[in-house]
């Protein structure tokens, strides 16, 4: 009796019940403001993310509208919100601030579910109008909310999220940090068996003093041999060093041997005795990314110890560099360690008192077989505001050379095209500048003006300074930085420790390739593994194991100089093995000196090969989704035919033949690095 009653109710009112249950569920579906979310999980090349207002902490306001709710963050940005199956939808208003100034920044917003591109925004500039997104996020477990510049330089790319909702269904969205990745060596142990590494071809201008040491891996004792070594060049068969100098321009094919009690090996080293020097991107240490404004001539001299110590010297890493620092700084009086004299009475420059010695310290690296190198601006001061070059170029250039300097990063900074006409009567002028801040010309004349007059000068020196243009990418410095002397050029902005920093940086560099070549390279900028930290205090690498993978590859198939950046006496095995992989630095240090070119990008994952000297090619298959994905290398876009032989270079094993194309699970941010040759 009571079943019979409750089916006939059930029947009566059954629909009224469902509809009831439905108005509820409706109701249940809540919007939840992105500002409300926790923001200290956005990761952002610039700056502080902050809840309803701009990067900069004005009101939030996009091509004239101004918004009371949202997200102001700066390409490269990234943001993960777990959304569990349970969201509707994701509305939004997105644009560059107005707060950057018409037409200014770059900005392209990008919603991803589960690594899947979802939505993608127009390039968004300064007073743009802003672009809604309405995006249905359905069964999504992972939302991820990316700016990026839309090209590789953020400059003011401020990037506003305006009227940014998730719709749940139930449950609330939850801001996460990247997930946590264990550091798995994949470079083998080298063998104890004698194997020559780094650059196989060595340029020099005659007339200047030859270094080069053989870098070698094996056991100890070593010794090496030099068949048909030119005249004027002499081997230490001990150090593995080779000293001296040419007379004439003319090129000479060298025989390199290395000699253990477990066997010998030898290899071809061609010296191009003519106008270019560093026909292979350099290799080294920079200062900044560690000490920054704390440098000393203590850290530098560490620097080369560990760069000995650690081995990293017997895979081809060279330069010691000395960043902004090593001159006097009026602008910092509190600190006396950067206060003295700023030149002497002939008008050379003078180093602060943490620098007293400069032959000393030149001598001290040489002396480990390493090279060094040193740091100055083409205005009146550098970007920390020391003591820089203008109007002094000629005898700066005469003391780096006096003082044994091989090296020089030129970075922009506080040069104005007006200073050119104070020239031999600046100190006024420099007086009225006040502050440091430089201008961003637009006219390429004007833009290389200041690099050309510091060639020139470098050009006049009985020695070889390698010369690298800092200057952030401006006026497209890929396309005239060769014509100025560069050996490399800045394309970016600072990178920092952060997987958008990094990406941005080095993905961005798409298109630009072609400008690079042997004794020119662009330059992403120094390297961020390790520990880092711009001084005093440091910290290891915010970058994943795989993220870091993903640099340092990137890096070498773009043929870029490879700057590590952090501190050297504290390097652990994970960051070691990252530096000392010889098959993987030899993509980096490959004769050819091609740039590689993207060949493949669907937003979650690209494809960039190179071409190598011996008709192989290097490629990486990258992943930039937040999720495992399969990546493809099709023999079509890599414009190859027939079996290749595919070797991964981070493991170093062959992994088999393969006929027209090459695919292979990449993890999270991460890469996988072979090599391919065509089977004959
Ligand atoms: C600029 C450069 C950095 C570093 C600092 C030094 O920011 O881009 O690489 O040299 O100046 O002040």
């Amino acid at each position: 009796m009571r079943a019979d009653f409750f089916i006939r109710r059930l029947q009566t009112f059954g629909p009224a019940i469902v509809l009831a249950l439905a108005i509820s569920a409706v109701r249940a579906e809540q919007a939840f403001p992105l500002s409300q979310l926790d923001l200290s999980k956005v990761q952002q090349g610039w700056g502080d993310p902050h809840a309803n207002q701009s990067v900069e902490g004005h009101a939030l306001s996009i091509g004239g509208q101004t918004f009371t709710n949202g997200l102001g963050t700066h390409a490269y940005s990234e943001l993960l919100v777990n959304v569990d199956g349970n969201a509707e939808k994701f509305t939004a208003q997105v644009g560059v601030d107005d707060e950057v100034g018409a037409g200014r920044g770059n900005a392209q917003f990008e919603v991803l579910g589960d690594g899947r591109l979802l939505w993608r925004s127009a390039v968004l500039h300064g007073g743009d109008a802003p672009q809604s997104a309405d995006v249905s996020l359905g069964g999504i477990k992972q939302l991820t909310l990316i700016v990026s510049s839309g090209s590789n330089n953020i400059d003011y790319a401020h990037a506003d999220w305006a009227n940014a909702e998730i719709n749940m269904r139930a449950g609330a969205p939850e801001a996460v940090s990247p997930p946590q990745e264990p550091a798995v060596i994949l470079t083998p142990q080298p063998s104890p068996e004698p194997r020559i590494n780094g650059t196989r071809i060595f340029g020099v201008r005659p007339g200047t003093p030859f270094l080069f040491t053989i870098p070698a891996t094996g056991d100890r004792p070593m010794t090496f041999g030099a068949d048909h070594l030119p005249k004027g060049l002499r081997l230490d068969s001990q150090t593995g060093r080779i000293t001296g100098e040419l007379k004439k321009a003319k090129t000479f094919i060298v025989t390199l041997h290395a000699k253990n009690a477990l066997g010998e090996a030898q290899e071809q080293f061609k010296i191009v005795c003519g106008p270019q020097i560093g026909l292979t991107p350099a290799m080294g240490w920079n200062s900044w990314n560690c000490f920054a404004s704390a440098v000393t001539e203590e850290d530098i001299k560490a620097a080369a110890d560990a760069m000995v110590k650690s081995g990293l010297i017997n895979h081809g890493w060279t330069y010691i560099n000395i960043d902004d620092f090593w001159e006097v700084n009026p602008h910092r009086a509190d600190d006396p360690t950067l206060q003295g004299p700023q030149r002497d009475a002939e008008g050379r420059i003078l180093p602060n008192p943490r620098f007293p010695d400069m032959p000393g310290l030149t001598a001290y690296v040489h002396g480990q077989g390493l090279k060094i190198g040193l740091y100055s601006s083409p205005g009146p001061w550098t970007c920390g505001g020391c003591v820089a070059s203008f109007d002094h170029e000629l005898l700066d250039a005469q003391r780096y050379a006096q003082w044994g300097f091989d090296y020089l990063k030129y970075d922009w900074c506080s040069y104005k095209p007006e200073l050119e006409s104070h020239r031999g009567h600046s100190a006024e002028f420099v007086k009225q500048l006040g502050g440091w801040s430089g201008s961003t010309p637009t006219d390429r004349a004007q833009l290389m003006r200041p690099y050309a007059i510091m060639h020139a000068a470098l050009e006049k020196q009985p020695r070889d300074i390698l010369f690298s243009l800092c200057q952030y990418g401006m006026g497209d410095v890929w396309k005239w930085g060769a014509q100025v002397g560069g050996n490399s050029w800045r394309t970016t902005g600072d990178i920092r420790d952060t997987w958008s920093s990094m990406s941005a940086n080095g993905f961005g560099e798409a298109g630009e390739g072609k400008y690079a070549g042997p004794g020119h390279f662009n330059d992403p900028d120094m390297l961020v593994v390790g520990y880092v930290g711009w001084g005093p205090s440091l910290h290891p690498t915010r970058l994943t194991p795989n993220e870091q993978y993903t640099h340092i590859s990137l890096w070498c198939l773009l043929a870029s100089p490879l700057l590590i950046g952090c501190d050297m006496t504290k390097l652990d095995p994970f960051t070691l093995s990252l530096l000392s992989n010889d098959e993987v630095l030899a993509v980096d240090q490959d004769p050819l000196a091609q740039q590689a070119s993207r060949v493949a990008d669907d937003g979650t994952q690209q494809v960039w090969a190179k071409d190598m000297e011996d008709g192989s090619k290097a490629v990486g298959l990258f992943n930039l989704s937040r999720s495992d994905v399969k990546v493809v290398a099709q023999w079509s876009e890599l414009g190859l035919t027939g079996r290749q032989r595919v070797r991964d270079l981070w493991r170093q094993k062959d992994l088999g033949e393969f006929s027209d194309r090459f695919e292979t699970t990449v993890p999270p941010h991460g890469v996988v690095l072979v090599r391919m040759w065509p089977v004959k």
